[in-house]
């Protein structure tokens, strides 16, 4: 937050200081981690992409998950979302494994990722779309899944939605079907939905892909939020400012290995995850002052090599 900008009113940090003492390197052991992750792979044919040899996500902060594009980032999530299966190795969530538990299953063990409004998703109205929510599973069969539970407790459920779209500012928009929602709403409402099931771990799929600039605040301030209500976030994305403004803790993936971790200000320094996305094709804006730090350093020092490259 620069200093020109109006400082909105911030959500407490409950975990300000929990990293405190903690090296930040690779695998490195956090003081109370609710997710804990060992040797993990997936290949696709001949690719590996994920070999995660050990990672511990800190109870209650954000932590970032970044790097270039094809880093195996999506794949990483979707193993320990229980999306895929991995090849080898496990995940423990408060130290149970849940290798190979089907996602509806996590949401009543407390944790839940965002979805994407799908198609089918855009034609149901707002409302619908949150009482989805309760089931913890939206995927191709969520209507076997959904018919159920509203038959058991629509009321219940009912008054749930409505009081979490009055969180994130969305009644006014309670029955208008989701399609009509700008990209920044439908953050909303994914955010707002995977909050159904009153999760621990809150696993977000880059909230802030095509969101006006206008609303990023507010989407930021949401996610803090989270932390602030004392559950643990994940989150993938791409663009570095976000990730400087929200996250406690910061993973670098590249190449299916998590290549470093630290606090935002230590990842930002860090040669190994500078190189790891100047070594790579990329179409974003992603890392752009690290590249334009990167050009800089080269003018000064026009011999320098770039083993990675
Ligand atoms: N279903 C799949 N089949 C084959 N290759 C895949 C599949 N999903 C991902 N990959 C490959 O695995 C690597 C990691 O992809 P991904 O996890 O999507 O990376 P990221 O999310 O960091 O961009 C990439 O090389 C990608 O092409
Ligand atoms: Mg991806």
């Amino acid at each position: 937050m620069t200093a020109d900008q109006p400082a909105p009113a911030q959500p407490v940090n409950p975990v300000a200081g929990a990293f405190d003492g903690v090296d930040p390197e690779p695998g490195v052991p956090k003081p109370d981690p609710i997710l804990v992750v060992d040797d993990i792979t997936k290949h696709f044919g001949g690719l590996r992409a994920v070999d995660v040899h050990h990672l511990e996500i800190q109870r209650g902060a954000i932590t970032a998950l970044i790097g270039p594009n094809g880093a195996g980032k999506t794949t990483f999530f979707n193993l320990l979302t229980g999306f895929d299966r991995p090849d080898s190795g496990s995940v423990y969530l408060n130290g149970e494994s849940i290798t190979r538990v089907a996602p509806h299953r996590l949401a009543s063990r407390g944790m839940v990722r965002t979805f994407q409004l799908t198609k089918a998703l855009t034609r149901m109205p707002v409302i619908d779309n949150m009482k989805l929510g309760a089931t913890g599973q939206i995927g191709e069969h969520f209507w076997q899944a959904l018919l159920p539970v509203w038959r058991r407790q629509e009321a219940e459920i009912e008054a749930q939605a409505d009081a979490l779209l009055e969180r994130f500012n969305l009644t006014h928009m309670r029955d208008e079907y989701a399609g009509t929602l700008s990209g920044g709403q439908r953050k909303l409402v994914e955010m707002a939905r995977a909050l159904m099931t009153d999760p621990t771990i809150v696993m977000l799929d880059e909230p802030m892909a095509g969101v006006n600039p206008a609303l990023t605040q507010s989407l930021l301030g949401h996610v803090k939020s989270l932390r602030a209500d004392g559950r643990t976030v994940i989150f993938v994305e791409h663009d570095m400012d976000v990730v400087q403004d929200i996250s406690d803790w910061v993973v670098v993936m590249a190449e299916g290995a998590i290549i470093a971790e630290g606090r935002p200000d230590d990842i930002s320094a860090d040669e190994r995850v500078i190189d790891a996305y100047l070594g790579s094709h990329h179409d974003s804006d992603l890392f752009e002052e690290f590249e334009n730090e990167q050009a800089n350093e080269q003018d000064n020092e026009p011999g320098s090599p770039d083993e990675h490259a």
